[in-house]
């Protein structure tokens, strides 16, 4: 099987790596890609990542399958484009990726399948607005609708802050403030099954403690110790399946990885967010996880080839990840300082996520620059690895935070 994978970051890079594992994969090649996967497969520029040019680089290399990374090409519908030339893609069409693409078209496929989410308005005037803050009161939640590269949430007890946020999208969702932990939970679906990956928790705040700024990630472990042990059945019967479903009612099938971020409140379980695509940072700690041929898994998923018997494999071992980020990351990223000392310990990946090389030297070129995963027996000894894997890194202003999986792991201890 040929597959070309589309993207750049540490998402693709463990992806890129989980797929040649597949012995039924036969050539990998992946655009844009990035030095750290360039060591495993062939990469090719692409000029902007729009749908001729994806489309144009499938059909002149045959794939079997083109997997894609980012959401962006999703909601642009780079899947219907693939599938008029005839080729199976893994990922959502444009109409099915509005599950991402649009907070409150997320909210009304939730709310027509009885998924349970937070209580919200979608308002598009100041006076709309108003009414709906002071309805949920403090903490105010809010959303600007369309994509925002994790720029569009705000958290705020400050009414203003929140009102100045609000007013500047035309339309907003404003919802009610969920407690409890979050959980990353990703299906893989073929448009009518769906197949529950194991559960993830991604830090979403700049630095340790969960202060500072949200950012795309910083860390991530699985699997989650403290998990209630239902979990993935109870988030496959309450939000997947309804959501596949509902999506199949609507004419939209959802093909691909439908990720539902999860707050496990004191009422119960809440859908977050969907997002249409593998998570980043959570599948660097996935895939070094998973048993089950990936480019297999991904083929029968793109093709109507699930059923809802198949069961995913994972090692025993848990996996964490630490993000590496550039110096003002997330306010203003420091980019192009050189990187030196890539060498894991045995049991951990360094994957690329925002690295380009200079004259045959590495540097950093994004704002998340790596991700560290260290694997183990248990959370204890996969922070190990990870961190001393980091500990041999240096990037010149770069930051991590220290508290990955920390507090999980001390419960996970205490057991
Ligand atoms: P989202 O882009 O929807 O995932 O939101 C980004 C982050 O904002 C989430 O990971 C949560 O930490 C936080 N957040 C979003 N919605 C809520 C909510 N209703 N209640 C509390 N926190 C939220
Ligand atoms: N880990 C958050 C995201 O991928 O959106």
């Amino acid at each position: 099987m040929k597959i070309l994978l589309i993207g750049s970051g540490g998402r693709e890079h463990a992806l890129a790596v989980a797929l040649k594992r597949d012995p039924a994969l036969t050539e990998l090649h992946v655009a844009p890609g990035n030095p750290g996967i360039a060591e495993i497969a062939p990469t090719y520029p692409l000029s902007g990542i729009d749908n001729d040019s994806i489309v144009a680089l499938a059909q002149k290399l045959a794939v079997d399958l083109v997997v894609i990374g980012p959401e962006l090409p999703l909601v642009n519908g780079v899947a219907d484009e693939l599938k008029k030339v005839g080729i199976p893609c893994f990922g959502p069409s444009k109409a099915a990726a509005q599950l991402e693409g649009s907070k409150d078209f997320a909210k009304k496929v939730m709310s027509d399948a009885g998924v349970p989410t937070a209580k919200s308005f979608t308002c598009t005037n100041q006076a709309e607005i108003e009414k709906a803050l002071d309805h949920f009161g403090a903490p105010y939640v809010v959303k600007h609708d369309g994509l925002a590269a994790g720029k569009g949430v705000v958290v705020t007890d400050d009414r203003a802050l929140a009102l100045e946020h609000a007013l500047q999208s035309s339309q907003v969702v404003i919802e009610e403030f969920l407690d409890g932990p979050e959980v990353s939970l990703f299906g893989i679906s073929d448009g009518t099954h769906v197949i529950a990956m194991q559960p993830a928790q991604d830090f979403k705040r700049a630095f340790d403690g969960d202060q500072g700024p949200n950012t795309g990630g910083m860390g991530a472990y699985s699997p989650l110790p403290w998990a209630p042990s239902d979990i993935i059945e109870q988030t496959l019967s309450e939000v997947l399946n309804p959501t596949i479903k509902e999506m199949a009612a609507r004419g939209t099938p959802f093909v691909g990885l439908l990720y539902a971020g999860l707050a496990l409140t004191t009422r119960g379980t809440r859908v977050i967010e969907f997002n249409a695509r593998f998570g980043d940072p959570e599948t660097e700690v996935l895939l070094p996880r998973l048993k089950t041929p990936l480019a297999t898994l991904l083929y029968n998923a793109a093709t109507g080839g699930l059923t809802n018997e198949m069961d995913l494999e994972w090692t025993q071992d848990s996996a964490v990840t630490v993000v590496l980020a550039s110096a003002g990351y997330p306010t203003s990223p420091v980019i192009g300082e050189p990187i030196t000392g890539i060498d894991p310990i045995p049991g951990s990946f360094v994957f690329h996520a925002g690295t380009s090389l200079k004259d045959g030297v590495l540097h950093s070129s994004g704002g998340r620059v790596l991700a560290v995963t260290g694997t183990g027996a248990d959370l204890t000894e996969a922070r190990d690895s990870a961190y001393r894997s980091l500990s041999r890194i240096t990037l010149r202003g770069g930051h991590y935070r220290s508290d990955i999986a920390l507090n999980a792991s001390i419960a996970e201890k205490g057991n």
